[in-house]
């Protein structure tokens, strides 16, 4: 980089000043080549010096069948991963080794390597008291867990350009998600949707907007996390500088449902004040991901296809909902969208069966086929109940009138919507209700 070394560069380098001296001063290191952990019933796994980390094997199923490689908090209930080696996990009897030619080997049970870490020559492991997981030799480290996170960020890691964090699916489902983090090559910090599988990313709904001065992603041992700008600019992303790291364990996360939230967890032990003892959020971005997210390039939105998500409560946790008479094609993968409930075959289409059920305050902004101007809202709900093809009609300022089809994309509630939402429904559902075995379990 041609621009001169700049402040912010220097709480990192003291950092891993320390963090070396720590590692070659102090007993830290005593994860010897050879060394093997074992994915078996109970918890198998190395403790940092302070006992607030682990790495080892996570039991992801109650009959302990299945594991993740992981690291993770301890001391939290539950247990919080803050890492993982690789996203799917691994059956009883597969081993973790740091190889007697010094690089981390994950083998299944059949002895297969699905995993490995660190190209050679390290002499010891260390899992440090940051939740960093190194592989070190006499003079350096040559690898370190904080350099390729997951979906979790820890005070003292960074996030370089060309570097990225993913969420993972579900809260139990620990595959690819829907949602990155990218501190992208071109300076720009963004939050963007992927298409699954595949992972192509959509339109950012929410960005530093730093193209040609962004430079990293930065937590510090403070609490602040903030986006290093190359001449010295330091934009504050989130901050929870203000509950100490005696008293709390804090981390970042990049969550399922696609905000990043800054968490923090009262320390048994310490005076926390009100603080309940689970993990509490005391900072988001963006502010309410069901506006943020608004693009028609391709993608459900926040929610899934005819859902909407809505604004209203607390928001710790993203809320999608499916309008009357629809229901979740998978109610364990909510982000799978809504289907009706009722059949509506064009070829015999009987405008009475059906109705229009009112819905203020919602809206699907992309899915729309027909616009009028100048109508009421009877003419709008005439003009969406004769036609097959409408499935919602969105009403707005007394004179405008929109007919959406399906499936609805971006939906959304929320006190900022300024239109109503005219859904159509069965009548008599009863009679239109789906054949048994083909709606939703
Ligand atoms: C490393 O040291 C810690 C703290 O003394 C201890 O709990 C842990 O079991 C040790 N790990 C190994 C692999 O020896
Ligand atoms: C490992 O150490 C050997 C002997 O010192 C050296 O020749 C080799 O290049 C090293 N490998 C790596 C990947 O650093
Ligand atoms: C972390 O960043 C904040 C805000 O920039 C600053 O006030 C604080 O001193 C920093 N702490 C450390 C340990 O670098
Ligand atoms: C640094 O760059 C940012 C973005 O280009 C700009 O807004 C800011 O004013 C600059 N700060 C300084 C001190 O030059
Ligand atoms: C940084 O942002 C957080 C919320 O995102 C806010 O609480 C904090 O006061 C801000 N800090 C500074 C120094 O602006
Ligand atoms: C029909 O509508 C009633 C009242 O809205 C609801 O309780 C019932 O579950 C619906 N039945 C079907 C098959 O959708």
């Amino acid at each position: 980089m041609a621009s001169p070394p700049s402040l912010y560069l220097l709480p990192s380098l003291v950092v891993l000043l320390s963090l070396t001296q720590t590692i070659f001063a102090q007993s830290y290191s005593n994860i010897t080549r050879g060394t093997t952990l074992t994915a078996a019933g109970s918890t198998s796994s190395w403790l940092s010096p302070s006992g607030d980390f682990a790495f080892g094997f996570f039991p992801i199923k109650a009959d302990a069948s299945l594991f993740l490689l992981a690291i993770w908090f301890v001391s939290t209930t539950p247990k919080t991963i803050v890492w993982s080696a690789k996203r799917d996990p691994v059956a009883s009897g597969s081993t973790l080794q740091l190889t007697s030619d010094g690089r981390l080997s994950l083998e299944d049970h059949a002895g297969t390597e699905v995993w490995s870490a660190g190209q050679s020559n390290a002499s010891s492991a260390a899992l440090l008291d940051s939740g960093n997981l190194v592989l070190a030799d006499a003079s350096s480290i040559l690898w370190r867990s904080f350099d390729f996170p997951m979906d979790t960020l820890l005070p003292g890691q960074v996030l370089t350009l060309g570097s990225s964090l993913r969420s993972q699916l579900t809260d139990t489902d620990f595959s690819d998600g829907r949602f990155v983090l990218v501190a992208e090559n071109d300076g720009n910090l963004d939050l963007r949707p992927l298409a699954l599988p595949s992972g192509n990313q959509y339109d950012s709904y929410w960005s530093t907007d730093t193209a040609g001065s962004g430079s990293q992603l930065v937590y510090n041992e403070s609490g602040s996390i903030y986006f290093a700008l190359t001449n010295d600019t330091l934009l504050n992303i989130t901050s929870a500088a203000t509950y100490s790291t005696q008293n709390f364990y804090q981390r970042a996360r990049l969550d399922p449902d696609g905000v990043f939230r800054l968490y923090i967890y009262p320390k048994k032990g310490t005076a926390s004040g009100s603080w309940r003892e689970t993990w509490n959020v005391v900072a988001k971005v963006p502010a309410d991901i069901c506006q943020a997210i608004n693009s028609d390039n391709g993608g459900s939105g926040a929610c899934g296809f005819n859902s909407y998500c809505s604004s209203v409560g607390d928001q710790t946790k993203v809320n999608c909902k499916c309008p009357p008479q629809y229901s979740f094609l998978d109610p364990q993968h909510d982000y799978k969208g809504c289907t009706q409930d009722f059949l509506l075959n064009c070829k015999q289409y009987d405008p009475n069966q059906y109705t229009l059920s009112p819905m203020d305050n919602v809206d699907w902004p992309f899915s729309d086929y027909e616009h009028y101007t100048g109508v009421n809202e009877a003419q709008c709900r005439e003009y969406c109940l004769e036609d097959c093809f409408c499935a919602v009609a969105i009403y707005y300022n007394r004179n405008e009138c929109w007919k959406k089809k399906l499936p609805m994309s971006n939906g959304k509630m929320g006190s900022y919507v300024d239109r109503r939402a005219l859904i159509k429904v069965a009548k008599d559902n009863a009679s239109l209700a789906l054949p048994p075995g083909s709606g939703p379990s």
